[in-house]
């Protein structure tokens, strides 16, 4: 997500702050900032914009002892006092990850006479801190994350003193001669050390330029191993990966996670988004809705025409943004725009049209500050963090997520579901990060799968109900990353056309997870299995049937039928990036496409 570096050495620690923090530009920021220990105070500089700016406006600084930040907004627009680091007094702190419990924080924090200067829920940490701090950092640092709930990367400067810790956000300590490091992400230290420590959750580092010492949530002093890593400068940025993209795969579980992050009370039944400005009233009385994207992310607002329906009973209508000014609608249904850049053109247009149709609008975007995010009424931010290959992966993932609370929540408020089934949703939403993750422990037999369909010229993905977006999304990722020609229907329309070019050399991937149109699918696999065509179902874990009707199947851990397709769709992901593989294709470059489109 966003980057952090500390340094504690001999040398001057600004040109190396910046150094490292040039060196994670490639994954975007909006800000960034440095703080050093210099004449017994912390000094702190940082801007909105790029990191050359932010050099060229440094003045003469010395200090061995400091701390950096390149920040990817997720509370508080991108701007200077937002920026990291932030400080409470002597104190300074570069935050990765969202404090869940930041508003409560911040309440008895104002009460107690700190002073709040920016929208982050990175400042509380720093008064936390400062509220802790007697006459040593990790002493203050350990009651502080105890009253935190939410993930974290931290680096703490106070003074010569510097401390790092992490909870569900990655942080490394580089070992260096008369000299340490912190860093969010390899390749920012990598050029000064090779010697790195990995901190676990619930772990910290306190840091001087001769010595690290680690210690577990209680202060107990633990022993670490150091790791030599051999990566050159290109696999280290894409943290040992082939590619920018099977990364991207692999942070979906965490991408999921701070997608949920404060928004999920599963104990409670209830789901809060704080920047939706919309009374129950008025969700009340939406009775349609207008989605409107491109690309995968439409496929994410197909999914949401399925969840709307039927947990809130509204109506949808999904649109292609740029079919949408030639179909009218009507100024009394909602609009929500689904853009994981918040910057395509043909979104844009669609939701200014929208808007002067007099129609309220929503945005789903991953980029705050974006211009969608300027023009639309209420956002609701993905958080996934920058995304660097083309084909979208995991802001797709995050925007299911979004939709799926969005639709739970206004079914909640529309009396469509009970709070029995809003409980129990809720609880297997919570769990699909670490379904994900089971589901990436699997991956090299979907890559086996994989060289079979690398062969092909043609391709079929089919499935019904809410496994038919997946469907679609699975012919998108494979067509536009291996180029090989894909096709997703939804199964029970093969028979009105597309049956006439199954063969034994167009593979089929079948979605056949569990649900009411499960005997349909096993159907449609007969049909398309009568024609010889190689057949992939993608299936519960439980189902031991499906076997009998295909030539592989790839399992996917049990969980509510509505919310399998974001199991399967991990699946599709991965059949697609090893496919493209095989073919030797440039996956993270795909030709003819372009992360951000913005040209209509
Ligand atoms: C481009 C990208 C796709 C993306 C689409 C819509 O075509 O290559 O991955 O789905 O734009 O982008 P958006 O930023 O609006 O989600």
């Amino acid at each position: 997500m966003c980057g952090i570096i500390g340094y504690s050495g001999r040398r001057q620690a600004a040109p190396i702050l910046i150094d490292s923090l040039g060196r994670l530009e490639y994954r975007g920021y909006d800000s960034a900032g440095i703080a050093i220990f210099n004449n017994n105070t912390v000094e702190v500089y940082k801007d909105k914009g790029r990191i050359a700016d932010l050099e060229k406006a440094l003045p003469d600084i010395s200090g061995t002892v400091g701390i950096g930040h390149t920040r990817w907004a997720t509370h508080g627009r991108p701007n200077k006092v937002n920026a990291h680091p932030h400080t409470s007094g002597n104190i300074a702190v570069a935050h990765n990850g969202i404090i869940e419990n930041y508003q409560q924080l911040r309440e008895k924090l104002t009460q107690l006479g700190y002073i709040f200067v920016s929208e982050t829920d990175t400042e509380v940490l720093a008064h936390l801190i400062n509220y802790y701090y007697k006459n040593n950092l990790t002493d203050a640092v350990v009651p502080a994350l105890k009253d935190i709930k939410g993930s974290y990367a931290i680096a703490v400067l106070c003074g010569s003193e510097l401390v790092a810790a992490r909870k569900d956000s990655p942080l490394v300590i580089g070992i260096g001669e008369n000299e340490n490091f912190i860093a969010s992400d390899i390749p920012a230290i990598l050029k000064y050390t090779r010697k790195m420590i990995f901190l676990e959750d619930m772990e910290i580092a306190s840091l001087t330029p001769d010595s690290v010492l680690f210690f577990d949530s209680n202060k107990r002093q633990i022993e670490k191993q150091i790791n030599i890593i051999d990566w050159d400068m290109e696999a280290a940025e894409k943290s040992g990966y082939e590619h920018f993209m099977l990364k991207e795969i692999h942070e979906q579980p965490r991408a999921l996670h701070e997608t949920f992050a404060g928004r999920i009370s599963e104990l409670e039944g209830t789901i809060t988004f704080d920047s939706l400005d919309l009374t129950e009233d008025q969700i009340k009385d939406i009775s349609r809705i207008n989605v409107i994207a491109c690309g995968t992310s439409l496929n994410a607002g197909l999914l949401g025409k399925y969840l709307f329906e039927q947990f809130a009973g509204i109506h949808v209508d999904v649109e292609i943004a740029s079919e949408f000014r030639y179909v009218h609608s009507s100024p009394g249904s909602l609009v929500i725009v689904i853009s994981q850049s918040g910057e395509t053109a043909d979104t844009l247009a669609a939701l200014r049209e929208a808007k002067s149709y007099g129609c309220k609008t929503l945005a789903i975007t991953n980029v705050m500050g974006s211009t969608i995010t300027r023009e639309v009424d209420n956002v609701i931010y993905t958080r996934s963090g920058p995304e660097i290959g083309v084909a979208a992966t995991k802001t797709f993932i995050s925007q299911l997520g979004v939709i799926y609370l969005l639709a739970l929540l206004f079914g909640k408020i529309k009396g469509k579901i009970s709070s029995d089934q809003m409980k129990r949703m809720l609880v297997s939403l919570k769990q699909i990060p670490a379904q994900i993750t089971r589901i990436l422990g699997n991956k090299e037999f979907i890559e086996i799968y994989a060289q079979i369909f690398s062969n092909a010229n043609d391709s079929f993905f089919i499935g019904r109900t809410f496994n038919y977006p997946i469907a679609l999304e699975g012919a998108l990722k494979l067509k536009e990353i291996s180029y090989i020609h894909a096709e997703g229907y939804a199964a029970g329309e093969l028979k009105h056309g597309p049956l006439a070019l199954i063969t034994k050399n167009t593979p089929v991937i079948a979605i056949a997870t569990r649900g009411i149109t499960y005997d349909k699918m096993v159907n449609n696999i007969k049909e398309v299995k009568a024609r010889e065509a190689p057949v992939l179902a993608i299936a519960d874990e439980k189902d031991i049937e499906i076997e009998k009707y295909v030539d592989g199947v790839v399992k996917v851990p049990s969980t509510e039928d509505i919310i399998s397709p974001i199991l399967s769709t991990v699946v599709v992901q991965l059949l697609s990036y090893y496919t493209a593989k095989a073919r030797n294709c440039t996956i993270d470059q795909p030709r003819n496409l372009a992360k951000s489109v913005t040209v209509e």
